[in-house]
């Protein structure tokens, strides 16, 4: 690396994130199996779970991605030590957890640390958790974890940009969301765990994630029902044991590896997925021509030369989910058609539009709208990823650009691909790593 590159290359609180390109030909049709890993929005309460429970845990299919290390720095701050027992295992020891303050470094890298909140304070009666700011695509707010903290007893203050949350027991009550939110409902959940008395969580997310959650705190010794429904009742209990748990399949990176088939014109088997979590994913693919085979832990798609266009609106669980809504833009702008695209979730999540622009895409954003005019063909440009799905659609476009793609910026990727190049070049794509 020269002097000049390494000057450049930003670090951040978790170490040193990389400059890598990644650089696709496009115009290959992709075809093979391939499996996806296990699902990075799952491993990531499961590991602040821990934090309720002293002793040894062990997690297997757990996928190898910055922000799974990111959360394992955060929980070393609480004292808790991990290793990995094999490529996708890993070891968590909480003996000798101690309560800190989750500090703003770590948190503004990654959102999901604010899943810290809701253990410690039912752990230590006090936590102290960094606001996480915005994100590249808006704000992004906190204000439903705190008000689930609230609900259960705790007081909550804002003191120099961190949450102070403090309760001298937590206790169960009704907690009714206006909105459907994923990180919210696995911080109440794990906070009532051992709450006196009953929660109620009315308008829940029944997100794969939180039921995964909420089925590695039974195993855990918690009391809920209604898992994967939008009404959670969690009786709590005194105390909580370690368990032991396999995360489930990645069902964003499964739904990815589809979009490459489907973008491609190819014929893709994703393996380790679990089709009933991609239920409104794969209808669409459905509806853009693709014929899709659902087995028990595998699907197929076979892809028309060019897919049809249609209308997708993003929706919280079993709607379609927002973190496809990139790939399917991706896919989309070369459909035979107008298509639209609305997202209900983050309404302004369209960092992606200009930069497949730059690649010859037709989109006009209106609102939370994006008007797709599908083109003939897109050609090869430099383009600059500015989030994780955002990375991936760049990628997907890139797969059908005449000539080449160089998509920079693919630490945004790494904190939720894991190895995505090397997946999407054993189903028969140009693609390479360049590394900076
Ligand atoms: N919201 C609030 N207040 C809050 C929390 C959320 O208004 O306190 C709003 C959000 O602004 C959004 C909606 O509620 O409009 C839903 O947000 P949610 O809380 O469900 O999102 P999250 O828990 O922060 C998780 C995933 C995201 C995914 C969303 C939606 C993790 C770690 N992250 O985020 O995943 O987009 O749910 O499904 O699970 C990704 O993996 O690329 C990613 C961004």
């Amino acid at each position: 690396m020269s002097s000049k590159a390494k000057e450049e290359t930003p670090k951040a609180a978790t170490g040193t994130i990389t400059m890598d390109e990644i650089w696709v030909q496009g115009g290959r049709r992709l075809s093979g199996s391939v499996a996806a890993g296990g699902s990075k929005n799952a491993t990531l309460p499961v590991l602040a779970a821990t934090l309720l429970a002293p002793g040894v845990y062990h997690f297997t299919n757990v996928p190898v991605l910055k922000d799974i290390s990111t959360m394992l720095q955060m929980l070393a701050r609480f004292g808790v030590t991990s290793r990995r027992t094999d490529a996708h295992s890993i070891e968590i020891d909480t003996r000798n957890q101690k309560n800190a303050e989750a500090p703003y470094e770590l948190v503004k890298t990654m959102r999901a640390s604010i899943y810290v909140l809701g253990p410690l304070l039912a752990r230590y009666g006090e936590a102290r958790v960094s606001l996480p700011g915005g994100c590249a695509w808006g704000p992004r707010p906190v204000d439903l974890h705190i008000k689930g903290m609230e609900a259960l007893g705790a007081v909550v203050d804002i003191d120099h940009g961190y949450i102070v949350a403090k309760a001298d027991s937590l206790r169960g009550s009704t907690v009714s969301f206006d909105i459907s939110s994923v990180g919210a409902t696995g911080n109440i959940l794990m906070a009532a765990a051992t709450a006196a008395g009953e929660t109620v969580i009315e308008n829940a997310a029944s997100e794969p994630e939180i039921t995964a959650l909420a089925e590695f705190l039974v195993a855990m010794g918690a009391r809920i029902e209604g898992l994967g429904s939008p009404r959670l009742v969690v009786k709590g209990v005194p105390e909580l044991h370690p368990a032991d748990a396999a995360m489930i399949p990645d069902r964003i990176e499964a739904g990815t590896l589809l979009a490459a088939a489907a973008i491609t014109g190819g014929d893709v088997e994703v393996t380790n997925v679990d089709p009933s979590h991609l239920g409104a994913v794969l209808t669409k693919f459905e509806a853009a021509g693709s014929s899709v085979e659902r087995a028990d832990r595998s699907v197929r798609v076979r892809a028309p030369e060019r897919p049809e266009a249609i209308a997708v609106t993003t929706q919280p669980y079993p709607g379609f989910p927002t973190d496809m809504q990139a790939q399917f833009m991706a896919l989309l702008s070369v459909g035979d058609g107008a298509s639209s695209i609305v997202d209900t979730i983050y309404t302004d999540r369209f960092t992606h539009v200009a930069e497949l622009e730059r690649l010859g895409a037709d989109i006009r954003v209106e609102g939370n709208t994006a008007f797709v005019q599908g083109v003939e063909s897109l050609s090869g440009a430099p383009v600059m990823a500015t989030d994780l799905r955002a990375s991936a659609a760049l990628i997907l476009a890139g797969l059908i650009a005449g000539g080449e793609t160089r998509v920079s910026r693919v630490y945004h990727l790494d904190r939720g691909y894991e190895r995505l190049e090397e997946k999407l070049s054993a189903l028969g794509a140009s693609i390479r790593r360049v590394r900076r």
